[in-house]
């Protein structure tokens, strides 16, 4: 078994293999002039059961070609099997079509990773567990949520939690952490009037007086959980904490969270976002890579995934 990295998050790879006592295979990802890309393994991996470890997070177009290109160097040098490794699978929340003639991108993306060649798909907290079903290919969809519920359980010292779904499609991941916390679930009711803004109509729950833990797969332009933390607060929350696996935080979102009424969010490192946060007091970043390295020496020796979140 052998692991090789796109340069999406290195800092990620670098602590899988870490956790492996493996290196990560030799290669050379190098840009033309013109922007494509070009991709050179540098050892012998023929035979060799090869993990590509790639999210496709900004610049997303970019980091999809370099794991499609991977992808194919590594078929093309006769590697046994391939697994992509996508700690955050981005172009998902395009996953059916919610107004007409729009794309399915989450469908597109899944065709051209099992086209390019991959045998195996490992991922973190799809944005919807059905785009599993996209692929032909096993996919093996890992959650972030014992690793949220070790940092709540450790850091939250109330005794009056309760989880909170950002949006109706969030409410199984909620009630997931809710359950290991053993506390009861909120729901914010919220719409989109257009991509990329959010409006709060209403909380369903009662959240008077209660430490709020809202629960989401993303942070992209923060608008989400600003609002929905805004709007808990408005209902009388004491406080409000934000556990979010993959903290895409594009544009102003760090400056948003830093003024917003959270007290901490917590995203895990599925996305390489050192620069963008580092000195920032209220977001604080879990490692993911125990979990996956985990998974990883499961599937190579093909014993249970599952059985880690039992
Ligand atoms: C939506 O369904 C997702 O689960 C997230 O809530 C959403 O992508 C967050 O986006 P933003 O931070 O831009 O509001």
């Amino acid at each position: 078994m052998k692991l090789l990295t796109g340069n999406s998050n290195k800092p990620l790879s670098k602590n899988i293999a870490k956790y492996l006592k493996s290196k990560l295979v030799n290669s050379s990802i190098k840009k033309f002039s013109d922007g494509e890309i070009y991709i050179e393994i540098n050892e012998n991996i023929r035979g060799n059961s090869i993990f590509i470890i790639q999210s496709i997070s900004s610049p997303a177009n970019d980091n999809l070609m370099e794991l499609l290109l991977c992808i194919d160097a590594l078929k093309r040098s006769s590697a046994k099997n391939i697994t992509a490794v996508i700690p955050y699978f981005g172009y998902a929340r395009q996953d059916r079509k919610v107004v007409p003639r729009t794309s399915i991108s989450a469908k597109l993306v899944s065709n051209l990773i099992t086209k390019a060649g991959a045998d195996r798909v490992v991922t973190v907290d799809l944005h919807a567990g059905q785009i599993q079903g996209f692929f032909d290919i096993p996919v093996d969809n890992l959650f972030a949520t014992p690793i949220f519920a070790r940092h709540a359980k450790k850091n939250i010292k109330s005794k009056n939690i309760i989880c909170v779904a950002p949006d109706v499609g969030g409410t199984e991941r909620a009630r997931a952490l809710g359950k290991i916390l053993n506390v009861e679930l909120a729901i914010v009711d919220k719409r989109r009037p257009k991509p990329g803004q959010s409006k709060v109509m209403n909380v369903i729950g009662n959240v008077k007086g209660k430490t709020c833990i809202i629960v989401d797969d993303i942070i992209d332009s923060g608008g989400t959980i600003v609002n929905a933390a805004k709007a808990l607060k408005d209902r009388g929350a004491k406080e409000v904490y934000a556990y979010i696996t993959h903290g895409v935080l594009s544009g102003e979102a760090v400056d948003k969270i830093k003024k917003s009424v959270i007290k901490k969010l917590v995203v895990t490192d599925t996305i390489d976002n050192h620069d963008k946060i580092k000195n920032v007091k209220n977001i604080e970043v879990l490692p993911i890579s125990a979990l996956m390295g985990e998974a990883i020496k499961r599937i190579s020796n093909s014993t249970s995934v599952s059985d880690l979140f039992k």
